[in-house]
């Protein structure tokens, strides 16, 4: 698995800010779109900040980007502080001249009967707008890739899924307490996440070092779903040192 280590979080984001930023400009050039598979978490707050930057800065226009999100909650309301649609808009689509219309994120407000049939339309999405063209990924201590928990199969699409109780508790503090987070989330697939043109995962620190190593590393099992990254050819990791450190 391709690995690239920085120094800092603060290197690797602006590293991959700019390779997204290039993306987008090449897309331009050709009266493209650009489709951007996009993540949460704490993680790729420093990558859009900096793609909020070439915005207001460089003359960065995100006219002709789609995006679509991996996950989002469920049960959520879009206007809940914890939904990932906050997150977005806080982090990067309300500084940005992205069209409101060219967002698509998981919807936490469907009743069950209908999620099925929205994952299908989710992916169709995607489809029609020819594959996403780079899918941005964290990785949470469970292994999980978007919110693909241990058990997941390779081939899964987006679907509703049941939230590990690790995955929980490391979002306790954003719902002030574990038992305000909800049991279930509108994920992506591993499936989805592999069709996409190019994979970076990124992750930083200490916290993230041993989950990192089974990663890259460890034997590909459903056990840990990041591990079905080592089968992709298109997929890399960008680390700090911190995350980078029980590599061998
Ligand atoms: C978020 C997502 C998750 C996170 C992961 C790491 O959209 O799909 O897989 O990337 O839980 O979260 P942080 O970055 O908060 O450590």
């Amino acid at each position: 698995l391709p690995v690239s280590v920085y120094a800092t979080e603060k290197e690797a984001s602006l590293t991959v800010a700019r390779h997204i930023a290039e993306i987008i400009k090449d897309k331009q050039a050709k009266g493209e779109i650009a489709v951007l598979g996009l993540a949460t978490g704490a993680t790729p707050v420093r990558v859009y900040e900096n793609l909020v930057n070439m915005y207001k800065n460089e003359g960065l226009s995100f006219q002709n980007v789609v995006t679509f999100n991996l996950d989002e909650y469920y049960p959520m309301q879009p206007d809940a502080k914890q939904s990932y649609v906050s997150f977005m808009d806080e982090h990067l689509f309300n500084h940005i001249d992205i069209k409101r219309e060219n967002i698509y994120i998981p919807n936490g407000t469907l009743k069950k009967e209908d999620i099925a049939d929205f994952c299908i339309k989710y992916e169709h999405k995607i489809g029609e707008y020819g594959g996403l063209d780079i899918q941005i990924l964290g990785i949470g201590r469970t292994g999980h890739i978007g919110f693909n928990e241990p058990g997941s199969a390779p081939n899964s699409g987006t679907r509703l899924v049941t939230l590990d109780d690790l995955t929980r508790r490391d979002a306790s503090r954003d719902f002030g307490g574990k038992e305000n987070v909800p049991t279930k989330a509108i994920t992506m697939g591993i499936g989805t996440i592999f069709k996409a043109k190019e994979i970076i995962l990124i992750a930083w620190g200490k916290r993230k070092s041993s989950i990192i190593m089974k990663a890259v590393e460890g034997e590909i099992t459903g056990n840990v779903p990041a591990t079905y990254l080592q089968l992709s050819d298109n997929v890399k990791f960008v680390l700090d040192k911190d995350a980078a450190s029980e590599l061998t």
